[in-house]
């Protein structure tokens, strides 16, 4: 079994939070794989070839930055435009590509060097990793959700109307729910957590527990 914790859930259910605040709790790397797909959209709306995209994505630099993550395309900063709204819709299509998916495999199993990871995604732990210790599925209401992602946004100064918010959300999750390829599902040995009236510390304590038991034998 792999040094690797899962934590894969639907759009903003705070799997995010959960994954830097534990990485840094059990000193382990990160590795966001939904940022990976927003940065194959990125590139692909810029007109990249398919073929030539996994290079674009390679090249990137990913900096760690007190639990976030800033993203360089070469010395320009694509954070905000990797997580904007946009891009996620445009990451949502792509990602039930086949040849998207495959693309994007080995880079996303490349972070992976034996030390710890923890793995942020949708199919981290039935597909990407499926030898991973500990896996968590980590899921809340749509209304919840929309709220924590219109937070988030406005933190970053992007401002979106909390029905359209809603809206986006549920039809993305229905995309990545009934796609055919790594469809948005719990892995058969995942621990399902419903955090909608939880609180992240709340989830985040519980996730250590589980984390303690596993990793530290
Ligand atoms: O997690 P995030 O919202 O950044 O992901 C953006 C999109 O990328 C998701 O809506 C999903 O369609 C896709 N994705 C995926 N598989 C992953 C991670 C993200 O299909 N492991």
């Amino acid at each position: 079994m792999d040094k690797i914790l899962t934590i894969d859930g639907p759009s903003a259910s705070g799997k995010g939070s959960l994954t830097r605040a534990i990485a840094i709790a059990l000193n382990f790397k990160v590795l966001d794989s939904g940022l990976l797909y927003r940065a194959y959209a990125y590139f692909y709306e810029k007109g990249v070839t398919t073929d030539h995209i996994s290079k674009k994505i390679q090249g990137l630099s990913f900096r760690f930055n007190s639990g976030d993550v800033q993203v360089f395309d070469d010395v320009k900063e694509i954070t905000s435009l990797l997580r904007s709204e946009n891009t996620a819709k445009a990451a949502s299509a792509l990602s039930s590509q086949k040849e998207t998916r495959k693309n994007l495999l080995d880079i996303q199993r490349s972070f992976y060097n034996g030390n710890g990871l923890v793995a942020d995604g949708r199919d981290m732990g039935t597909v990407v990793f499926p030898n991973a210790r500990l896996k968590i599925f980590l899921t809340a209401s749509s209304e919840v959700r929309a709220k924590r992602r219109h937070i988030e946004l406005q933190n970053r100064g992007q401002e979106v109307n909390m029905r359209d918010l809603i809206e986006d959300i549920e039809e993305r999750d229905l995309r990545d729910r009934t796609r055919t390829l790594s469809p948005l599902i719990p892995a058969e040995d995942s621990i399902v957590i419903d955090s909608s009236s939880l609180s992240l510390d709340e989830v985040l304590s519980f996730t250590k527990k589980l984390a303690k038991k596993e990793f530290d034998k």
